[in-house]
């Protein structure tokens, strides 16, 4: 059975007074792999931003995982992102401590207090995406794929019903992209919903998946040829 983690009906997306998106209609139900594309200022980020609740819904209909973005209250942002795993182009990894203590630090700030299972659930998130021997790194002592993979473990802590990655792929070389991808498409297949903005064509060609595009104050799905 389909189960619906994101829907927005007749959404209107607004930066300051300037309408972004119009008449948004998107449905992502679990297990979705969706790329949301568009050329640069057409609403990607914004379009992320009204889901994990930076950006406020005031007119149209939206539900995220268990709750209402119309009316979300301030207070309840925190709990709303503890369901989402955000994932963002420049890695926002804390730079004055170990990769361990980044993730310790989310763990903490999330309600965890048990030392031992937050050390096992930190070595199992960086396990996942192949940096199990990493932490006790610096973020700088790592390469972008590598501060990306593991912003990603970081992503994964709190067991997210959906993941939300901005250009994830935005500041790695083509290679390393494809790396960050095949780790998303890896956390997929484990049973991960992921929505994930990118211009990068490339990755779109070589993993197919629904696509949605923004263009024009529009969002609309994209049918790939098939070559
Ligand atoms: N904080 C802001 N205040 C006012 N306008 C903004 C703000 N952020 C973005 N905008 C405007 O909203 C529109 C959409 O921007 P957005 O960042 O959502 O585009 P994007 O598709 O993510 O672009 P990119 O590919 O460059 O990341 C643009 O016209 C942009 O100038
Ligand atoms: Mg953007």
């Amino acid at each position: 059975m389909s189960e619906t983690v994101l829907q927005l009906k007749n959404a209107n997306i607004y930066q300051a007074e300037n309408l972004v998106l119009s008449n948004v209609n998107v449905e992502l139900q679990k297990g979705d792999f969706v790329y949301l594309i568009g050329k640069t200022g057409s609403g990607k980020s914004s379009f992320m931003k009204t889901l994990y609740g930076d950006l406020e819904l005031t007119e149209g209909e939206g539900s995220i995982v268990d709750f209402k973005l119309n009316g979300l209250k301030e207070k309840d942002i925190p709990f709303l992102r503890r369901k989402l795993g955000v994932v963002f182009q420049d890695f926002k990894l804390l730079p004055d401590r170990t990769i361990n203590a980044n993730l310790e630090f989310v763990l903490k700030a999330t309600g965890w207090k048990e030392k031992p299972k937050m050390t096992e659930r930190i070595s199992h998130v960086l396990d996942k995406v192949g940096m199990g021997t990493k932490g006790f790194k610096f973020p700088h002592e790592l390469s972008g794929g590598e501060q990306q993979r593991v912003a990603i473990a970081r992503a994964l802590l709190n067991e997210p019903e959906l993941i939300l990655a901005d250009e994830p792929t935005g500041n790695l070389d083509p290679q390393t992209s494809i790396e960050v991808m095949e780790v998303l498409q890896d956390i997929n297949k484990n049973g991960n919903t992921i929505l994930m903005a990118t211009h990068d064509y490339a990755l779109l060609l070589k993993y197919p998946s629904k696509t949605f595009k923004c263009d024009e104050n529009k969002v609309f799905e994209v049918v790939q040829r098939k070559a």
